[in-house]
């Protein structure tokens, strides 16, 4: 079969990698793709993932037969509703109305009430003032949150009431009209570990993925820093044990898929769940329409079954086995100075074709003598593996020292795994 990715970044470099090595795909194209897959895929640099009829004219001239869509952005957007509508392109990844698990987080949280699906109490607040009067009494910790996708920058947690009056300044977004805004959402403050789990679902059907894998959000090490999107990953995150998954899976993924088809929701992609372990039990942090980014990098690096024939399964509801391989993998995210505020372009970076085979690329270009320079504030996620996570981690560093950079304007979390290591 011949095949489009839609996206720019290292989760679609990784989903890339695993069609190139499925015995049933004949083409990939990326749409629009990044230089580190030109070795493996006919990148489209001139497509933008928000040019649907650009993206259709690829798809019919080179007779696409799947799309799989890995960004949110283009899901929220209704991509997948367009190829499927207009050209009757099979997709993997949900349309707009079932991409509300990931863009708008009432939508979800109402869904999950709805059918006493474990999950934090919240609230939603349309109203400026209704919400500044409720934050006025309410007793710290909360957490505020957007409604809709904000890369990152919509969730604050509130220790006192001046920093939840700041979070609604800051977070609330106000019309025209008098004292409306969008929506936001004040929840519960959940204590206790946090993991995520990769589900395939096709409506009630759902495969979790049996591995887990644990990213890093701060810039800098031990939760320093601003939010990014992820500064690292390494899987198998043995201090998260097969019970709460299993738990996670009778409580929340199977009762979430029945809902969604309850409420005439037809879901066919990833469902990323965020969740949290808490005394009383896992409760639901969120849902993503896709795969994390990094975690997608290093969870689909590790599985040696053919990704197509998992993607085809998922499609006609057949029981699925992934044969994931032995050992750890721990991937570190290079970026450049300033991210995630302003962050350098056109900066130089060099490396084997070694380190690439073992790096995804999220940020960056060649100039035309075919040098990398960084295009992005996240540049590449550096992988390594080994029989323990002491053994990958040394892979994946010792592979970072012997790429050629500024450190002055390239930088990396030394910590990645860091729990994994406190929790032997
Ligand atoms: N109810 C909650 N209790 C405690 N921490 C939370 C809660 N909701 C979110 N968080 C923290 O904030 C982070 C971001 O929230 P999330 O709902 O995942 O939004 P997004 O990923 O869209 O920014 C979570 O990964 C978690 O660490
Ligand atoms: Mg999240």
């Amino acid at each position: 079969m011949n095949v489009a990715v839609i996206g720019k970044g290292g989760r679609e470099h990784a989903i890339v990698k695993m069609l190139a090595n499925s015995k049933s795909v004949n083409n990939i194209y990326a749409i629009p793709g990044n230089a580190g897959m030109r070795e493996i895929c006919e990148v489209m640099y001139r497509v933008n993932e928000d040019d649907f009829d650009a993206i259709a004219g690829i798809c019919i001239e080179k007779q696409v037969d799947w799309v799989v869509i890995g960004d949110a952005g283009p899901l929220s957007l209704g991509l997948a509703d367009f190829l499927i509508d207009e050209y009757g392109l099979t997709v993997f990844g949900p349309r707009k109305k079932e991409a509300r698990m990931e863009t708008s987080k009432s939508f979800t949280k109402n869904l999950l009430k709805k059918y006493n699906i474990p999950t934090a109490d919240f609230k939603v607040f349309e109203s400026y003032d209704e919400a500044k009067k409720y934050i006025e009494s309410a007793v710290p910790p909360y957490v505020i949150k957007k409604d809709g996708l904000s890369e990152g920058k919509g969730v604050v947690i509130v220790e006192n009431t001046e920093e939840g009056l700041k979070a609604l300044e800051q977070l609330a977004v106000l019309s025209d009209e008098d004292d409306v805004m969008e929506p936001l959402l004040i929840e519960e403050y959940l204590q206790g570990e946090e993991f995520s789990l990769m589900v395939m679902v096709n409506e009630d059907y759902t495969h979790t993925f049996e591995v887990i894998a644990q990213d890093h959000k701060s810039a800098f090490g031990r939760g320093e820093g601003p939010n990014t999107g992820g500064m690292g990953a390494y899987a198998p995150v043995t201090h998260i044990s097969e019970a709460v998954r299993l738990e996670a899976i009778e409580k929340i993924i199977r009762p979430t898929a029945e809902a969604m088809v309850k409420e005439g929701l037809s879901y066919f992609g990833v469902l990323y769940l965020g969740a949290m372990i808490t005394d009383d039990g896992v409760k639901v942090l969120e849902y993503n329409a896709r795969f994390g980014d990094p975690e997608a990098q290093v969870l689909l690096s590790m599985i040696e079954s053919d990704f197509a024939c998992i993607l085809e399964k998922v499609q006609r509801k057949e029981p699925l086995s992934i044969e994931w391989k032995d050992g750890y993998t721990v991937g570190v995210m290079l970026a450049t100075e300033g991210y995630p505020y302003e962050y350098k372009r056109g900066i130089g970076i060099a490396f084997t074709d070694e380190i690439m085979d073992r790096s995804f690329i999220s940020g960056l270009a060649q100039t035309e003598e075919g040098d990398y320079i960084s295009s992005g504030g996240r540049i590449m996620l550096v992988t390594g593996t080994g029989k323990t996570i002491e053994e990958a981690l040394k892979a994946a560093y010792s592979s970072v020292e012997e790429i050629q950079f500024d450190k002055k304007e390239i930088f990396y979390r030394t910590d990645i795994g860091h729990r994994a290591l406190i929790s032997k």
